[in-house]
């Protein structure tokens, strides 16, 4: 719901149409500001502009098509023609993994040099983009502008349902020396009901590598956990709804699975290692969260060889889901790819499905045969690797695709279908953590 207390709309640009810079402007469109949003490439700025929406995001195309057809939201091309009567500028331009595994900041720094001849005095520059400790000074340095503050405002927005997760925070944190600066930020949220945390640029940026961090050492414990279950005889999924009923624990982000992946919790907890390392700090146990997620890449292989009775060279695998998680078309460190990998350097022919993947360009599909129907995957197949959640593959008629595999055996890396139909229609079948 709009709050009417957010129409008087403030003047906004937005520099980066990644998927954090698309959903936060959109949104900041739909809470009622004037949004312009920039980006380098043309053929994306005319694309936009005609509201065809380059990422699957939930509701996205919706509010670009709402903030076009009201005028409060346009795209344009280079940094430089967005900012210049903007009152707030966002920063949403990727922090990649550098060599080293620092965050590579050189995106950042390109466009703060870029925008700060341009900037209104008093502006506001706006940090979205998740950057080390100190990113601000950077910023502020790159800006050259003693008239501009910047604030450091974390995004916690997850793919796939970031429009819903912009609308509906659990949080909006700032951070920011100058408090003025802080309070007209935060008046750009007043449409949402959320708890406000105000501190300073240094804590702001913590708290964002630290909670994605948190959130992967949860996944790479409940992964261990499900190792352990293998081994005593225990089931996962009992475990962790036990766990889950302590509301000290609770049981969000405690689902078994092939490993996390993504654009940012490889990249932000490689990053984080590296802070901790600069600053003076050997953080073993994030490094443990890593390695355990690494192995899980390695046991998966290894459960869909081992159901391929024993080796998968010469043998047909085949696999629903590519993507690093359902609801989302990005592949980027997808755990699926890098079981993929291991299954394909071990001599498996691989027949993949993913609902949204439909053509077999993209390079990291090389040598993958991509199916266009999750039963045409398991055309001959020695066995079934089931590696994203897409809620599809729980409905399809597991009747078909038996007949349709050489053997009757699946892997479910999700614990996402229904185990006892597949054992009543014959299947072999192995999850994580649990027979
Ligand atoms: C993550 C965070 O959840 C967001 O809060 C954050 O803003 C975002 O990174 C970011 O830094 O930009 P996202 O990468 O979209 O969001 O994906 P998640 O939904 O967090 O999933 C990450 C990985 O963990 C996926 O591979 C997913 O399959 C896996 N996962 C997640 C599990 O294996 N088990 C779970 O219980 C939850």
């Amino acid at each position: 719901m709009k709050d009417e207390s957010a129409r008087m709309g403030s003047k906004i640009a937005v520099i980066g149409t990644g998927y954090v810079g698309l959903t936060t402007g959109a949104c900041l469109a739909h809470l009622g500001h004037d949004v312009i949003c920039a980006d380098i490439v043309p053929e994306k700025v005319e694309a936009l502009n005609r509201g065809e929406i380059p990422i699957l995001e939930a509701g996205l195309d919706d509010l670009v098509h709402e903030g076009l057809r009201s005028g409060q939201l346009r795209f344009v091309l280079g940094s430089e023609h967005a900012v210049d009567d903007a009152e707030f500028v966002y920063l949403c331009v990727p922090t990649p993994q550098g060599e080293d595994g620092s965050a590579d900041l050189s995106y950042i720094e390109a466009a703060a040099q870029q925008i700060g001849p341009h900037l209104q005095s008093e502006a506001i520059v706006i940090n979205k983009s998740t950057v080390p400790v100190g990113s601000t000074f950077v910023v502020e340095q790159a800006l050259g502008r003693a008239d501009v503050s910047v604030v450091s405002n974390p995004e916690f927005l997850r793919e796939g349902s970031a429009v819903h997760d912009f609308l509906n925070p659990d949080r909006v944190v700032i951070g920011a020396e100058d408090q003025g600066a802080a309070i007209r930020v935060a008046g750009l949220y007043l449409g949402l009901a959320a708890p406000l945390q105000v501190t300073d640029p240094a804590s702001a940026e913590t708290i964002k590598y630290a909670s994605n961090a948190f959130l992967a050492t949860k996944i790479s414990f409940v992964n261990a956990i499900a190792a352990v279950c293998e081994a005593v005889g225990a089931d996962v999924n009992d475990v962790v709804l036990g766990m889950g009923y302590d509301k000290r624990i609770g049981n969000a982000f405690l689902r078994p699975g092939p490993g996390w992946g993504g654009s940012c919790f490889p990249k932000d907890s490689r990053a984080l290692v590296r802070i901790a390392e600069d600053a003076g700090y050997d953080f073993d146990l994030l490094k443990g969260v890593i390695t355990v997620n690494e192995e899980q890449f390695e046991r998966v292989a290894d459960k869909i060889e081992h159901m391929a009775g024993g080796a998968v060279e010469g043998k047909t695998v085949a696999v629903w889901g590519l993507t690093f998680k359902a609801r989302t078309d990005d592949m980027r460190d997808s755990p699926a790819l890098e079981i993929v990998r291991r299954l394909r350097a071990r001599g498996a022919v691989v027949q993949a499905y993913d609902p949204s993947v439909e053509e077999p360009g993209d390079p990291r599909l090389d040598g993958i045969e991509i199916a266009t129907d999750p039963y045409a995957a398991c055309a001959g197949a020695e066995v079934l690797a089931i590696l994203t959640e897409w809620d599809e593959f729980k409905w399809l008629d597991f009747d078909k695709v038996g007949e349709t595999m050489a053997a009757k055996r699946v892997v479910d890396a999700r614990n996402l279908v229904d185990r006892t139909a597949l054992l009543r229609r014959g299947f072999v079948y192995q999850g994580i953590g649990r027979a």
